[in-house]
């Protein structure tokens, strides 16, 4: 069945209908959203210490900490998902604790494991390297931050078809074409892919589907 959620004219995570079909939503809209949370729950099994500190960055119904749930009892780490939405957070059903706050002006303490999935494309322009330079700082040694986000794409057919190939995989998974249409042009001004050349060289990809990616950068062995 096909969420019946009523795509805003301009896109927000600030709006009671979108939180409360967000789940469904996105499995509609990114057919591989499952498999690349069950990466980020076996990246979080290699790189959680016991007695570790994990964020989740953008963490909207609670995705990723459910995925960690396992892996953050049985090491006794401490866990904190950043929501800014309101919305959002009232759907939350992750592990405790989830804070209301923007993820960019945030305190964070040193951390072990770091997730931002899907949310850097939603920051300004702007602020996005400076973010990055400041969550890999942030990463103690040993750890690991993971970043799942969509970027732009080459020039050239070859972009055409990436792009072409998100459109498929979403008509394949029974999202109706209207749909598709209504909330590619709704994301207009919000969401904006992410330039991988701000990514440094440390950063491996574990994951790409198309314009989508998975980076994991690790910490230095200082
Ligand atoms: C596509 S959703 C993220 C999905 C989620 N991580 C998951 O695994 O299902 C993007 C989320 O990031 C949140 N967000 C966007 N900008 C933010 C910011 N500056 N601080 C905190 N959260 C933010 C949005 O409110 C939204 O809930």
């Amino acid at each position: 069945m096909t969420s019946s959620l009523v795509i805003p004219e301009n896109w927000t995570f600030r709006n009671p209908d979108v939180a409360q079909h967000f789940n469904q939503h996105v499995r509609e809209q990114l057919p591989w959203y499952d498999l690349a949370t069950l990466a980020v729950a076996h990246f979080g099994r290699h790189y959680i210490p016991t007695g570790g500190c994990v964020y989740d960055i953008g963490a909207s119904t609670g995705n990723v900490g459910l995925a960690l749930q396992e892996t953050l009892n049985q090491r006794k780490a401490s866990f904190t998902a950043i929501e800014e939405s309101q919305d959002m957070a009232a759907r939350y059903q992750g592990p405790e604790r989830l804070v209301v706050a923007d993820a960019v002006t945030y305190g964070y303490e040193p951390f072990d494991f770091g997730v931002a999935f899907l949310v850097f494309m939603f920051l300004p322009v702007g602020q996005r390297i400076g973010f990055l330079e400041r969550l890999i700082s942030l990463t103690k040694p040993g750890g690991a931050l993971i970043i799942v986000d969509k970027v732009q794409m080459p020039p050239g057919y070859v972009g055409t078809a990436f792009s072409r190939l998100t459109l498929q995989q979403k008509l394949a998974v029974g999202a109706q074409p209207e749909a598709i249409l209504r909330k590619e042009l709704s994301l207009a001004g919000y969401q904006r892919p992410l330039d991988p050349r701000m990514f440094p060289q440390s950063a491996k990809t574990f994951f790409q589907m198309g314009e989508f990616v998975g980076w994991i950068i690790e910490a230095p062995e200082k």
